[in-house]
């Protein structure tokens, strides 16, 4: 046991993976980690599938789900629709550049799940839907994207004995989480994948833990073996919470050509940006990010707006990219993206999630034993 939270959790390890996909879950929970299913693209009915699926793989271990619950976000008016505040130089821009890049309109259906940016859940009642999903179910862990869950979801979180956490980019929002009885906070630096903030690890990390100690925190972003781990847990984190990691594991549904593309990138190709949110969020630097970068483009919309606008595009690029027919170099293999941090350049080579979570504790203790080598020598 390395930290108090896997004493609360009963796991072996503080790595939290989190993963929209369902194998992934499970595989860390029997690695001695813990899974974190990520459902603000599933609807209610793939969460209790996906949850009942995984209870089945874990006799009893432990996992945990995450829900975007956004309070801030634009409802429209009544008698109004969402499409109705998209402006129509926004759509012109997109459906030009479908047309240069040549990707062919998707049929009706609901296509690829991971091109489903547009239809993440935000609004109170999509996430009443399912939050009421995972209490039917019997997850260990409640984590909360976008801000800090409503007390009601808490108290009943905690009711069920789980612990329930909330991502953070700054001291003060953690702060936020403390004060609402959460039981740990997850510090997310400027190198994760997805919704991020611009404060980077070395300052955060020590930021949140001052800030709402003695709770617990874990450390996300730009986290991808064991030195980082230790470094974390050196500036007083509990434990790891990775998500990039884990897009080009065996066991991750991520479409091929995308998997391709992240295990050849670098470093400095992510882009911090809001063309498809609207908030900002890292995601691999792709010709859609430098089509929405370029001279004479439209500013990208606030959230929601940027989700809906982009939603149908993106769903077109993904359905275009997994149709096998795709290469890289295809209009959709140039546009399509996926959210990733910036240890996106350290992974190299697809490893099963067993082993990433073995060679990340062995390459901890490896770690901590040269550290403590050199105070026995001082
Ligand atoms: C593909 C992908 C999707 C993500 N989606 C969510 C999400 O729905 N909810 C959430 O809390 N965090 C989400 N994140 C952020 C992760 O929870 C985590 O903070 C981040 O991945 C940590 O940084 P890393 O990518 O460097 O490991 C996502 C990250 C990735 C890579």
């Amino acid at each position: 046991m390395l930290s108090e939270i896997c004493g609360k959790l009963g796991i072996d390890f503080p790595i939290f993976a989190f993963a929209h996909c369902r194998d992934v879950v499970a595989a860390v929970s029997k690695a001695g980690g813990i899974g974190i299913l990520g459902g603000a693209i599933h609807t209610p009915e793939e969460l209790e599938v996906d949850m009942k699926w995984i209870e089945a793989e874990l006799d009893g271990r432990p996992y945990g789900v995450d829900l975007m619950l956004t309070g801030n976000f634009v409802d429209p008016t009544e008698g109004q629709s969402l499409d109705d505040l998209l402006p129509p130089e926004h759509v012109a821009f997109l459906d030009d550049m479908m047309d240069r890049y040549q990707v062919p309109e998707t049929a009706s259906d609901r296509g690829d799940p991971q091109g489903r940016l547009g239809e993440t859940r935000f609004t109170a009642e999509q996430n009443a839907e399912l939050i009421e999903a995972m209490f039917r179910h019997n997850p260990k862990v409640f984590v909360s994207a976008l801000g800090t869950p409503p007390a009601e979801v808490v108290a009943r979180a905690h009711d069920r004995g789980m612990l329930v956490g909330a991502l953070a980019g700054k001291g003060r929002h953690a702060v936020y989480h403390q004060k609402a009885g959460l039981d740990f906070v997850v510090a997310t630096s400027a190198e994760a994948g997805g919704h991020v903030g611009d404060i980077g690890s070395m300052v955060l990390i020590p930021e949140v833990v001052d800030a709402v100690a003695p709770l617990p925190v874990l450390a996300a972003g730009g986290i991808g073996g064991g030195r980082q781990m230790a470094a974390a847990m050196a500036m007083g984190a509990q434990g790891v919470w990775c998500g990039s990691l884990w897009l080009t594991t065996v066991e991750s549904d991520t479409l091929p050509l995308v998997k391709d593309k992240l295990l050849a990138a670098n470093s400095d190709q992510t882009a911090r940006t809001t063309c498809f949110t609207g908030k900002y969020a890292r995601f691999l630097k792709t010709d859609w990010s430098d089509e929405w970068g370029a001279k004479g483009a439209p500013e990208p919309l606030g959230a929601p707006l940027q989700t809906h606008l982009v939603g149908d595009y993106i769903q077109r690029i993904y359905t275009a990219a997994g149709s096998g027919q795709a290469t890289p170099e295809s209009g959709a293999g140039r546009l399509i993206s996926s959210p990733v941090g910036q240890i996106v350049g350290a992974i190299n080579t697809t490893r099963s999630s067993r082993d990433v979570v073995r060679e990340m504790v062995d390459e901890f203790a490896e770690a901590v034993s040269r550290l403590s080598g050199l105070v026995e020598d001082a």
